[in-house]
């Protein structure tokens, strides 16, 4: 089963994933992230820090995808493996749609396209939602290029248009509660969702 975390910088998603490292351990997952989950991410963390051309970064972010998939993804499911990823194509879906919008005429639709021949769709998605001004306050002073107030606000409204579109695969995550609220939240609902998928 594949399970993805996805949410705003500043959301606490990389925490919570952390977390469930723990709280899930009996379950054995593979704990895994987009990006940097190979040698790729390297590239893509290059680009960010550069801030250099959008398709540029974009493109680096997808190949950082393939080798995710390649390498981590598509072995550890095929070993009956429950995959735990801190981001994954949906922030492709939610953030590249903003940083793409005055390259391409339909930005979204072009990345949806490109991913979806050869992508995993996820069983299950948590999308970690909190007011953009209560995140960026949690951001530390040197942010990326994505972390701007405006960005974010236009990337969270991205997420929740894919929740919106996909209920069945996404769940919504409050993520102003305290961090063990959160994680015992998540934690339940894939317990609940693999042992009904055994
Ligand atoms: P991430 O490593 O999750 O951030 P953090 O620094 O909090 O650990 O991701 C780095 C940045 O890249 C983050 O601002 C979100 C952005 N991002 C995209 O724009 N598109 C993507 O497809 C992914 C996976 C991340």
């Amino acid at each position: 089963m594949l399970v993805t975390v996805e949410g705003i910088d500043g959301s606490g998603k990389s925490t919570l994933v952390k977390g469930l490292a723990g709280a899930l351990a009996d379950l054995d997952p593979v704990i895994t992230r987009e990006p940097g989950a190979t040698w790729v991410g390297e590239a893509v963390r290059r680009s960010i820090a550069e801030n250099d051309d959008p398709m540029t970064e974009c493109l680096l972010f997808i190949a950082d995808h393939a080798a995710h998939l390649r390498h981590v993804v598509r072995p550890a499911l095929a070993a009956g493996r429950i995959v735990v990823s801190d981001r994954y194509a949906d922030s492709r879906y939610a953030y590249q749609a903003v940083t793409l919008k005055n390259l391409l005429p339909d930005p979204a639709g072009w990345l949806q396209a490109v991913h979806a021949p050869f992508t995993v769709v996820p069983g299950l998605t948590f999308l970690c939602v909190l007011p953009v001004d209560a995140a960026v306050t949690r951001l530390k002073e040197k942010r990326e290029h994505f972390e701007e107030a405006s960005v974010l606000g236009e990337v969270q409204q991205n997420f929740l248009a894919l929740a919106e579109a996909d209920p069945e695969r996404f769940v919504l995550v409050d993520a102003l509660l305290p961090v063990d609220e959160m994680l015992s939240f998540v934690a339940d609902e894939i317990r609940r969702r693999a042992g009904a998928a055994r």
